[in-house]
């Protein structure tokens, strides 16, 4: 895609990932609309940036994304690039007594019926559109799962898989098809204590190097990975899985 000129929709742009990516893309000249549930934070950001736009959504809402959209098409039918980012991560413990499906469903129902559901919702406006651009936001560990984390882990395997399929699909149409895969981030996706886990990548240059593979064109496949994941994305072909998901998964 390039980066500048466009007209840009992210889901989860009150915070992380979703709002770094909005504020930076704002800054290159794009007409960005930052989506979420809290209210304040989507106010705040719109605040200092004149231009941008706060629309409120909750995916758990049905009534919210149907919304949305017809907001979208009456006041920014020039839509062209979408970027389903929304998502939450939960740890989940299958060996204690109390463990139900519940977080699991929940991660289903945000992570992927979110991304299917807004993608239904804004596909048609983007392919009135001269160029268009669906980016959705995946995970290192879609490639090799951490096993404390196993409904996120595998919903951004789906993720994957889906988003390699639509991209096949749309390829005759003016459509890319982008899939994001972060690695471990500064933000609060699993609690404010991740925000500041000397582990984690920091949020400002994750999405520096992020916006410096897009400008270059350089996400082979449609997959916009560090060079650093690389060995977690070709683990299977190269066959170091089982010493990735040893290294992932101690003990
Ligand atoms: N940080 C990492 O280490 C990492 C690594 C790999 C992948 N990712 C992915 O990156 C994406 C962004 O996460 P983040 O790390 O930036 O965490 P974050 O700051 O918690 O962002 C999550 C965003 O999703 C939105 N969201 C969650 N549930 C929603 C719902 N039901 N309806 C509408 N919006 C909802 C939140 O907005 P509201 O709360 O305002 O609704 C928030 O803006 C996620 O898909 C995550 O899985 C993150």
């Amino acid at each position: 895609m390039k980066t500048t000129g466009n007209t840009i929709l992210i889901t989860g742009g009150s915070s992380g990932i979703g709002r770094a990516l909005a504020e930076a893309l704002h800054d290159r000249g794009n007409r960005v609309i930052v989506t979420g549930r809290r209210q304040a934070l989507l106010e705040e950001i719109c605040a200092a940036r004149p231009g941008m736009l706060g629309l409120p959504l909750d995916l758990d809402d049905p009534a919210s994304l149907p919304q949305l959209a017809a907001t979208v098409r009456e006041r920014v039918p020039a839509l062209n690039v979408l970027v389903a980012n929304a998502g939450i991560s939960r740890q989940e413990d299958m060996t204690s007594p109390g463990w139900n499906s519940l977080d699991a469903e929940a991660i289903v129902a945000t992570n992927i019926l979110g991304v299917l559901r807004v993608t239904a919702a804004f596909l048609p406006l983007l392919k009135q559109q001269r160029n268009a651009t669906i980016l959705a936001t995946s995970s290192a560990l879609a490639f090799v799962p951490r096993a404390d984390f196993p409904a996120y882990c595998a919903s951004k395997a789906f993720l994957h898989s889906w988003l390699t399929s639509l991209r096949h699909q749309l390829r005759a149409l003016p459509i890319e098809v982008l899939e994001l895969s972060p690695p471990y981030v500064q933000t609060e996706l699993t609690g404010a204590q991740q925000a500041s886990d000397p582990r984690a990548m920091a949020l400002d240059d994750y999405v520096r190097e992020v916006m410096g593979l897009l400008e270059r064109g350089d996400h082979p496949r449609g997959e916009i990975l560090l060079e650093r994941d690389m060995p977690r994305r070709w683990a299977e072909r190269d066959g170091s899985y089982d010493t990735i998901f040893a290294a992932l998964n101690p003990g």
